[in-house]
């Protein structure tokens, strides 16, 4: 898939409507669109679903093959590799892989499988060898027998090599995995030949938003925790708006003006696929300003839920902003294929999560969030402020996954119905099938 999937309707019918008086109040109306629009447009039926990809062992299986032995995977920052001989670890337990990244003395970023070449023990870890560890080293030696690698993963020293038989060099360095970086993004494949290169995987317009300045919001915080749901089921959450004046209606205001599709506050008024990635752009704080609780303590700490209130000049955006063009953009979050997700608020700071899969029913999630640095005490309290706020709407998000992957799997039913303002998920799910069903026609299942 290319950007030409991009959605008809975006370039026929303007849905955006211009000023009303509430917009002119600092609340933005948009326009509805027809039912089934955004659906229709990206290609997709518009009929019941199942979710059995969400719990089926079967499916698991195949999808670890289809979709994350075959995809790039976002593993980190380069932010983690700050200099020649730093690296860290990441632990994809449910692909029996621990992978090693570091960066060489040459500047160069690889990654290896974390495995010694001897008797297999795993190189990289510090008090268990199944969590993730990070550092910096001059070379990279076995805790088993000190057998020894070059940071480019040649082998450098074998305690006792006489007494070993025919020793070649070549067939001890540790196993490479394919490893790219975009926008600062650590990447790796662990297809053997990748069917695309990263910048192809990304398509044409996610890969201008390489220009979008991460590094000007460094003071990063990360959060992470287990859930018992299917990974896509977090994913879901997080690509529909719909579900906001009830899983957080302690911190939305119904009483106040409505805002945005239908004047249901938190719609989505813009849509777009890009090849398996997913955006969704709305206005964002600036859309929906009159439907926030805002509490005293709020007031006093000047941030909320969704960010501070003030925002920090950290000069452009870049040119990967806002593609759609929609008036007054807010926030972008792309949803990249398969389980990472990039956003980009107006008011400057940024947000990724990462969905790892851990059996067909758990996962673990992480969150990230980057912000400028704080020039005075007023606004480091703000970004606490908000980073509290922020999580507790996350864990309300989190609170009801268990509660629906309990009730997909109930035998009493087996479809259930999305509304046109779920047209990500629906795509996010219809995309992994077609992985899984190239690849079970291609081993013959
Ligand atoms: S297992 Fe690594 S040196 Fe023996
Ligand atoms: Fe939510």
């Amino acid at each position: 898939m290319t950007d030409a999937s991009i959605n008809a309707r975006d370039k026929s019918t303007p849905h955006i409507s211009g000023l009303t008086e509430a917009e002119a109040a600092g609340i933005q109306i948009f326009e509805k669109p027809a039912p089934g629009s955004w659906t229709e447009s990206f290609g997709l039926s518009t009929g019941p679903v199942s979710f059995e990809d969400d719990y089926d062992p079967e499916f698991y299986e195949d999808e670890k093959q289809a979709v994350f032995r075959r995809s790039w995977l976002n593993i980190g920052r380069v932010e983690q590799l700050p200099r020649n001989g730093t690296y860290f670890t990441k632990e994809l337990q449910f692909l029996r892989t621990s992978v090693l990244v570091i960066r060489g003395m040459d500047g160069e970023i690889r990654a290896f499988h974390n495995v010694c070449s001897h008797r297999g023990n795993r190189l990289m870890w510090d008090e268990n060898p199944s969590e993730e560890s990070s550092g910096s080293c001059r070379q990279i030696s076995c805790k088993y027998h000190g057998w020894r690698y070059e940071l480019d993963g040649e082998i450098s020293y074998v305690h006792n090599a006489p007494e070993f038989f025919d020793l070649k060099a070549e067939d001890l360095a540790l196993p490479k995995i394919h490893c790219d970086v975009w926008a600062g993004f650590v990447y790796i494949n662990l297809d053997k030949e990748p069917r695309q290169t990263l910048r192809e995987f990304l398509t044409p317009t996610l890969e201008k938003f390489e220009t979008y300045p991460f590094e000007k919001m460094p003071r990063v915080y990360h959060f992470e925790t287990e859930v018992e749901a299917n990974w896509k089921l977090f994913m879901d959450a997080f690509q529909e708006l719909y579900h906001v004046p009830y899983v957080h209606g302690k911190v939305t205001n119904a009483a106040l003006a409505q805002t945005g599709v239908d004047k249901v506050p938190q719609m989505i008024p813009y849509f777009g696929a890009y090849g398996k990635h997913r955006l969704m752009t709305t206005g964002g704080a600036k859309a929906n300003k009159g439907v926030r609780v805002r509490r005293p303590i709020d007031a006093l700490f000047e941030a909320n839920f969704i960010g501070t209130d003030y925002t920090p000049d950290i000069g452009s955006l870049g040119d990967g902003v806002n593609p759609a063009g929609i008036e007054n953009w807010g926030v972008d979050s792309w949803q990249l294929y398969p389980n990472s997700v990039i956003i980009a608020w107006s008011s400057n700071y940024w947000y990724t999560y990462h969905y790892w899969p851990l059996s067909p029913t758990r996962h673990r999630f992480e969150w990230t969030v980057g912000f400028a640095e704080p020039t005075t005490i007023r606004e480091r309290l703000a970004q606490e402020h908000a980073l509290v706020m922020m999580r507790e709407g996350i864990l309300q998000d989190a609170n009801t996954l268990e509660a629906t992957q309990l009730g997909i799997m109930s035998e009493g039913r087996t479809e259930f119905y999305l509304c046109d303002q779920e047209v990500a998920l629906r795509h996010l799910h219809e995309v992994v099938k077609a992985d899984v069903d190239a690849y079970r026609a291609e081993k013959g299942k």
